[in-house]
């Protein structure tokens, strides 16, 4: 018999602290590669195309709804009475309507959009009540067990603290994750009590009452388990980023680009690189970082939130919120900091750091030199140990180079500065003041050398 009412409904169960956890950030907000465990829960419930989505918010509730804005509905659990409690919150929203409700725990951030296609695919095919999402464990210690009877007919599901020896042996385990007739779940949810070890609203337990009814249960097997991991302590959170880690970089890997040591690179979900790019070992790429083609990101480089264009060489540096445009080489040990714009060609080299600042095409930073609130124009070879004096104790100023400049080792730009074209700064000057186009600037003491002075100097002394 087909059903008439197939509309899909999500809710997703956030409320609870994360006590396990042993921290100040609510569980369902710890990142797995860079992104909240519930955020990676909605990106994938969201390709089953539900027709609402309930999160169930109740410690973090704040937090939670500013992560995740409209893309869901909430409502609160005032009281964390267990994960059956928390599905009856959603009551107002979906009580009475018709169609299939997927409930997902928000700790389970490796699930991904096929398999719950396929669990709805598969509940909606056997016209089913409820349908658990299985898998099969190695080790099932703290998991819900399912207990099917001779033939093989789910029974229940027994959580860990309520199993007997024999139960808990099942190595067959609940993953969290349901299917419902969406009006007989909000019915039995209303027959729901608190006697077990916890002393909880089990959603697991409807599973029970509903079997009582005669209602179809059915349970879908999903081949892997590790994608069913339920994230509950720190250990489970490190297992879960090594396999989303291991799940991105094969992806990346698929797409063209080469991974030293995929086994020790860490890129956040949602970041972008293209093809024939080469990653080294201990390389992370973090945030809403897009990488081009052809680049050469050398080992223990960070990249945060910054746009890298194609063919850049990035070598044992840290770049944050900034763009690097192509055939720009950075590093080694270099700092790209916030807001730096380094132009096509461009050569930053050992030890600089770049803040706030633009430079322009085929300009050679090449050591030891700082440059903060500035523009710098094209070709200009800045020497080494260069300060741009950008602060004055309150207030930040810019200094502004034009192009084909030359500045000589050892220099202080005293902001705020205006240095024009094809000017030069002789080596070792404190500049203080404008320096127009084509004029060469010294500002230093002049040297004297003092005939045989050095033989009064005490580190002489006896030799
Ligand atoms: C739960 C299941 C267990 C299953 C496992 C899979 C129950 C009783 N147990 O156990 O069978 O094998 O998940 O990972 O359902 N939550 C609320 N409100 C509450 C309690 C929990 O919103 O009052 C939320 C939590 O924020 C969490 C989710 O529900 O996202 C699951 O809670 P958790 O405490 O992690 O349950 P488990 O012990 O892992
Ligand atoms: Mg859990």
């Amino acid at each position: 018999m087909a059903r008439v009412e197939n509309s899909r409904y999500v809710i997703i169960l956030a409320a609870g602290k994360g006590t396990r956890m042993k921290s100040k950030l609510y569980k369902v907000l710890h990142p797995v590669a860079g992104k909240p465990m519930v955020e990676h829960i909605v990106d994938q419930v969201e390709q089953t195309g539900p027709s609402e989505i309930v999160t169930i918010v109740g410690h973090g509730a704040e937090a939670i709804k500013q992560h995740l804005g409209d893309r869901t509905q909430y409502a609160l659990q005032q009281e964390q009475l267990g994960t059956g409690h928390a599905v009856m919150q959603a009551d107002n929203l979906l009580g009475g309507k018709k169609g299939t409700t997927l409930v997902i725990t928000g700790d389970t951030p490796l699930l991904t959009a096929e398999t719950l296609t396929n669990l709805f695919d598969y509940h909606q095919g056997k016209n089913a009540s409820a349908t658990i999402l299985t898998a099969q464990a190695e080790d099932p210690t703290g998991y819900g067990r399912i207990i099917r009877d001779h033939l093989g007919i789910v029974e229940k599901i027994v959580e860990q603290k309520d199993a007997s020896e024999e139960e808990a042996r099942v190595k067959e385990i609940n993953t969290g994750t349901f299917c419902f007739d969406n009006q007989a779940l909000f019915t039995a949810l209303s027959k729901l009590n608190t006697n077990n070890a916890q002393g909880e609203y089990y959603l697991t337990d409807i599973i029970e009452i509903m079997k009582g009814e005669g209602a179809t249960i059915a349970a879908y097997r999903m081949d892997d388990f590790d994608e069913a991991m339920g994230i509950n302590d720190r250990v489970a959170l490190a297992k879960a980023n090594k396999i989303m880690c291991h799940r991105l970089n094969k992806m990346h890997m698929m797409n063209g680009v080469t991974f030293v040591d995929p086994e020790n690179t860490y890129i956040d979900e949602g970041v972008v690189i293209g093809s024939d790019t080469v990653i080294e070992a201990g390389v992370c790429i973090k945030g809403a970082t897009k990488i081009g083609t052809d680049c050469y990101i050398s080992s223990g480089t960070e990249i945060v939130d910054s746009v890298i264009k194609d063919n850049v060489k990035i070598n044992h540096s840290v770049v944050e919120e900034s763009t690097i445009h192509s055939y720009a080489d950075v590093g080694p040990f270099a700092h790209i900091r916030p807001n730096a714009e380094i132009g096509e060609r461009v050569h930053i080299g050992n030890f600089v750091e770049i803040k706030n600042a633009t430079i322009d095409e085929d300009t050679k930073v090449g050591h030891l030199t700082y440059v903060g609130d500035a523009k710098l124009g094209k070709d200009i070879n800045v020497g080494c140990g260069v300060v741009f004096v950008n602060y004055d104790g309150k207030d930040k100023h810019q200094t502004i180079v034009g192009d084909q400049v030359f500045i000589g080792s050892g220099s202080n730009l005293i902001a705020p500065l205006t240095i024009g074209n094809q000017t030069v700064i002789a080596a070792g000057s404190t500049i203080t003041e404008d320096v127009k186009e084509h004029d060469l600037a010294i500002g230093r003491a002049r040297q004297i050398n003092k005939e045989d002075y050095a033989k009064k100097f005490p580190y002489f002394e006896g030799k």
